[in-house]
């Protein structure tokens, strides 16, 4: 797919597709809860069909009723069945990680597996907290998928300091003590996105947050009974910052954004862009589900570089592609600091985000875990292929540099921007732009 600069500005309203994180997270819960939960505005991309799929794998029955609208009838915690076969996860580390939390709770034995990507992603993450509370985990060399999970009845409740900022490791010991009987209690030095711990209050488990001094601890009574509930998925924020930056690079652009979820421990790339000199206006902010929602409202702005602390990492973990596009586009150098995570994602990304840059004509350097981009404003010289790495937000980000680029800038692959983003190049040409298969 080739990407060029638009005639005119970008205007219009972009409805991007429902929140990963929330929707993975609906269907499992819902799965777990007893009685039939409703879910609307639920992703459609192919990661969250891979948690319905796996769901329904374990027993719970999955419908779709219509376009987001769907219907999940739990089986209760400790009522998930043995799997037939293996689970495929397709590209999704958060699908992968969460459910492994789960069968590791549950007498029964099972596989993960995914899609190349996926399988040269570390599991160990999960597999050290989780095998405290009993269960079996055979594995590849590293910590690599398949994985074998020999999950228990009888799971002991953790307590659990993160050595790393994840919100997926913390989620699968939540989920994993659900069906221990006790209290399960996570330490996180850093928060990271707290999806799990309100969604799991809506289905009705008791859990608690604190501060110890030395950060954030959550505390899950285990055993509860889930009820099942509806939740309405608020538009991703993760995905609503592509057509946002997009119409920030490009001349004479103004666009909305309705329904984007404002959960604070994602909103660290609004807060970074403001820094920049975006002006995002944010209008309606009310509370859908649990979580906060707004409509957001963007025009085009002349940016400057920044320095982005380390500490904002797990509040924008997934925005450095995108971000880097914008600084890229601005004038004057941005640091960002502290992206080791990066390169564990579905590429590495921390080299794959230099690696577009540096092929479309844009200065950056990767110094120890930091990027150094060195920003000469809009347009960028473009020009380039990007091998995107069966990553959809390094080809989504590399789709919008050719919005703002001399020369066009093209992508080696577009199918994976499916995981996340279904409707991506429609939504964005349906504002002005111009993307199109080469
Ligand atoms: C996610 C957590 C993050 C993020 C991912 C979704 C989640 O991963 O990158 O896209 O839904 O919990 P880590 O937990 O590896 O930081």
């Amino acid at each position: 797919m080739v990407s060029r600069r638009p005639a005119r500005g970008l205007a219009g309203v972009a409805r991007v597709p429902g929140d990963k994180s929330i929707s993975h997270r609906a269907l499992m819960l819902g799965a777990l809860a007893l009685g039939e939960s409703r879910i609307t505005g639920l992703l459609e991309g192919e990661d969250v069909l891979r948690t319905a799929a796996a769901m329904r794998a374990l027993g719970a029955a999955v419908t779709r009723e219509g376009d987001g609208d769907w219907r999940v009838a739990g089986r209760g915690v400790g009522g998930i069945v043995e799997p037939e076969d293996v689970l495929d996860m397709g590209n999704s580390g958060t699908a992968a990680r969460l459910l492994a939390g789960i069968l590791a709770s549950h007498p029964i034995f099972s596989v993960l597996t995914g899609d190349a990507s996926l399988r040269r992603r570390p599991m160990r993450r999960v597999m050290t907290p989780l095998a405290a509370s009993g269960a079996t985990f055979s594995a590849r060399a590293g910590g690599r998928m398949p994985l074998a999970i020999a999950g228990t009845g009888a799971a002991l409740p953790i307590t659990y300091r993160l050595p790393v900022a994840s919100a997926q490791v913390k989620s699968a010991i939540l989920l994993a003590g659900l069906n221990a009987r006790g209290i399960t209690r996570v330490e996180e030095p850093v928060a990271t996105r707290d999806h799990s711990e309100n969604m799991l209050r809506h289905f009705g488990a008791s859990v608690s947050v604190s501060d110890d001094g030395e950060g954030r601890v959550i505390e899950l009574a285990g055993l509860p009974e889930l009820r099942c509930a509806d939740i309405a998925v608020p538009g991703d924020p993760s995905s609503a910052a592509f057509p946002l930056v997009a119409a920030l690079l490009v001349p004479d652009s103004a666009i909305t954004l309705p329904g984007i979820g404002l959960n604070p421990l994602r909103t660290g790339l609004f807060a970074t862009l403001a820094e920049m000199g975006a002006g995002i206006v944010i209008e309606n902010r009310r509370i859908s589900g649990g979580e906060p929602v707004g409509d957001l409202a963007v025009r085009h702005a002349a940016l400057r570089g920044v320095d982005v602390p380390a500490a904002r990492a797990p509040s924008m973990i997934d925005e450095y592609p995108i971000l880097a596009v914008a600084a890229a586009c601005a004038r004057g150098t941005t640091r960002l600091r502290g992206l080791a995570e990066l390169r564990v994602k579905e590429s590495d990304r921390l080299a794959a985000t230099a690696a577009l840059l540096a092929g479309n004509g844009v200065r950056v350097a990767i110094e120890d875990d930091d990027l150094i981009i060195h920003g000469a404003g809009a347009p960028t010289p473009g020009g380039g292929m990007v091998a995107t790495g069966m990553d959809h937000r390094i080809a989504m980000s590399a789709l919008v540099l050719g919005l703002a680029s001399v020369a066009p800038v093209a992508i080696d692959d577009a199918r994976f921007i499916e995981t996340s983003f279904p409707g991506f190049a429609h939504l964005m040409n349906g504002l002005g732009a111009a993307m199109a298969p080469a």
